[in-house]
């Protein structure tokens, strides 16, 4: 490592201690290379602190929750759900009934859209999105299109990756029931508007969703000051395990809606005649959960809360300017994702050379990078390109790894020279 660049961050964190809580950093890949990991909104790496607790939860906890008598059980439960608690905090909901355990991002928009859309959808009624969505937050409407007959309208956006507010505004109807915004850009880094957006939309009294996957591991989000109806994330985007994830929504809204899977822990009473459901958060929460990724979410949580939002933002804002400086030099490359608003994620085409070669010959550096579509096809059809390659940046990056980006970049324009 350049402990050169790495000292001139201007971050307040003892950068070398948070790397060493992340063991896979100290990982070599092909050949004796050193890991630099750039691949961060895809999943972010897992920090000691959180992989103990897991790994406690299965070697000395593991037991199922609700359900048992036994020390074990009452434990785990007690583990459980103190991570919904911290959750809570988090996010500054009002109680942990708003706060449902899902299986990630994906699976709790899945969620409001079958269980919420159904309820509250009919045909003519308009569903809005932006251009810039994730496939999670495209194709369920998509599919409740095609069982309701609502409309689904997307909000166009500018050469800069940017949400053009006026189309957006103009869009919103009194038919419009739902606004299903990205807040955080996995393709092009852009960070939205989502006040703006909120305020717009209530207006005309529609639901509001945030898919804050991209967002909660960098900034402070808040749902009761944003006033948003949903907002949805991944616990493998926030330094904990996959396969848990978290749909917040107001109690009024999640009160309202029937719940889409049916079987344990979601009951309050089953006959063969009838059935009668527990109240909310359970109620959404069927069957046994990742009871130990949810332990280890609450743990990740503690820890990033330990570093705090305000020297992760600025160890972030540097990276983005210093690698965005740097890139923007290399003979021909466009970058993908300009918005004034960004968060630290960089993704770019050099001419003449495909991003999925690019994306390998980095990795022969032991640079790890996402390169394709990034499931965002629209975006790339929105800049007629293919795909792209994509750095994305975490708070335990340092400027080292941006220059280690460079130089693999340089040497990948070298070969297709
Ligand atoms: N949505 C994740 C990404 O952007 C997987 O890479």
């Amino acid at each position: 490592m350049n402990q050169h660049t790495l000292n001139s961050t201007p971050s307040t964190m003892d950068l070398d201690a948070i790397r060493r809580d992340f063991p896979i950093l100290s990982r070599q890949v092909r050949d004796g290379k050193n890991l630099i990991y750039l691949d961060n909104a895809a999943t972010t790496l897992k920090p000691r602190q959180v992989l103990d607790v897991v790994y406690d939860h299965y070697a000395y906890g593991a037991s199922n929750i609700h359900r048992g008598v036994h020390f074990l059980s009452e434990e785990a439960t007690k583990l459980y759900e103190g991570a919904r608690e911290t959750v809570r905090r988090f996010i500054n909901a009002r109680e942990t009934a708003e706060v449902i355990f899902t299986s990630g991002t994906t699976s709790a928009i899945n969620l409001v859209a079958k269980s919420w859309g159904r309820k509250n959808v009919s045909a003519g009624d308009e569903i809005i999105i932006t251009h810039m969505e994730h496939h999670a937050n495209i194709v369920p409407w998509q599919m409740l299109r095609e069982e309701t007959g609502c409309v689904l309208k997307i909000a166009p956006i500018n050469d800069r990756g940017e949400l053009d507010m006026a189309a957006f505004e103009s869009l919103i109807t009194p038919r419009t029931k739902m606004v299903a915004v990205v807040y955080t850009s996995n393709s092009l880094g852009t960070i939205n508007p989502v006040r703006d957006i909120i305020r717009l939309a209530k207006v005309h009294g529609a639901a509001v969703l945030l898919d804050a996957a991209q967002t909660v591991a960098h900034t402070k989000v808040d749902v009761q000051s944003l006033d948003c109806d949903f907002l949805v994330f991944s616990g493998h985007k926030l330094f904990a395990t996959s396969g848990v994830g978290v749909l917040y929504g107001k109690r009024a809204v999640l009160e309202a809606m029937p719940p889409l899977m049916g079987g344990g822990d979601m009951i309050k009473s089953v006959t063969f005649e009838k059935t009668t459901y527990a109240g909310l958060p359970a109620r959404l929460e069927a069957g046994t959960p990742a009871i130990g990724g949810a332990i280890g979410l609450g743990a990740a949580i503690d820890y990033i809360q330990k570093i705090g939002f305000a020297a992760i933002a600025d160890q972030e804002k540097d990276l983005l300017a210093y690698a965005t400086g740097l890139l923007s030099e290399l003979p021909g490359i466009r970058i993908i994702g300009t918005a004034a608003e960004k968060t630290a994620i960089i993704s770019f085409v050099v001419d003449g050379i495909h991003p999925h070669d690019m994306g390998t010959l980095l990795d022969a550096e032991g640079v790890a990078v996402r390169a394709g579509h990034h499931c965002t096809q629209p975006v790339m059809a929105r800049f007629k390109i293919p795909a792209t390659t994509r750095a994305s940046f975490s708070f335990y990056n340092t400027r080292a790894d941006a220059d280690a980006l460079v130089h693999a970049i340089k040497k990948a324009i070298e070969v297709f020279a």
